[in-house]
């Protein structure tokens, strides 16, 4: 598993060289926007994790994989690369060298990545490779478990959260439904599924870190939200 820079952003200085920031929170709370944004502004490497948990969802999918098979599911990652690509606007990810990047946001992998990921050894296996890619420091690392299990040591650990009908509602304009396409209550729905087996796998569920700063974006405008994770990261680097 590899990523690559496709561009080099302005680096903020040396301190920004090493550091880790960890992106946490359940669906649509805005991690992606964020992890963007701070990426672009400190010069980091954004690594989205969750894209790998999706290709990997597509490949059992392709190869007829039974999601509940975790053995047949560890067989198969020993055939499997997978590369993160960060690019300004978000990740380009590669399963086994084809772009995949516009298969991943479907309902149905969105629906296997969470089936997937509850599988231990399957997390074993993302969480090692997630960590190769931030072991020289300088990336922002979105997920569930990145400040719990990827990166516990993390200089700055974020929980985004939002109420469950504004991240649906989010989530619904995101992914460009309308509601003949998809209804939003079916967007909502899904959301809520995914969200309860994130939150309640035996294996590293969804949980804010202890020392995790929580970011609630429910009554915040974006603006505010960018703004409040830059201030994290900018009093992080005057530690
Ligand atoms: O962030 P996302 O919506 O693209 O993630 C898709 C699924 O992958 C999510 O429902 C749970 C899983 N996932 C995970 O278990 N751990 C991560 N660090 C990232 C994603």
């Amino acid at each position: 598993m590899n990523a690559q820079s496709a561009s080099t952003p302005a680096v903020d200085g040396n301190l920004t060289r090493a550091l880790v920031v960890a992106i946490d929170g359940p669906a649509g709370a805005g991690k992606s926007t964020v992890a963007r944004h701070l990426a672009a502004c400190f010069g980091l490497l954004n690594l989205e994790t969750g894209a790998m948990y999706r290709a990997f969802a597509l490949k059992a999918q392709r190869m007829n994989v039974a999601f509940g098979d975790e053995t047949a599911l560890l067989a198969l990652t020993r055939s499997t690369e997978i590369t993160l690509v960060p690019q300004p606007e978000g990740n380009r990810v590669l399963l086994d060298g084809e772009d995949v990047t516009a298969l991943l946001r479907t309902p149905s992998v969105t629906d296997a990545a969470s089936r997937v990921s509850v599988h231990p050894r399957i997390r074993a296996w993302m969480v090692a490779r997630q960590q190769q890619l931030g072991a020289r420091g300088g990336v922002v690392m979105e997920g569930r478990d990145i400040g719990t299990v990827v990166f516990p040591q993390a200089d700055v650990k974020l929980f985004l959260d939002a109420s469950p009908e504004v991240r649906g509602q989010r989530r619904f304009e995101q992914t460009g439904d309308t509601p003949q396409s998809r209804p939003s209550e079916e967007v909502a729905r899904d959301l809520r599924d995914r969200d309860e087996r994130d939150r309640s796998r035996a294996v590293s569920p969804l949980r804010p870190a202890d020392d995790a700063i929580l970011l609630d974006s429910t009554h915040l405008t974006l603006t505010q939200v960018l703004e409040q994770a830059e201030a994290v990261v900018r009093a992080a680097l005057q530690r």
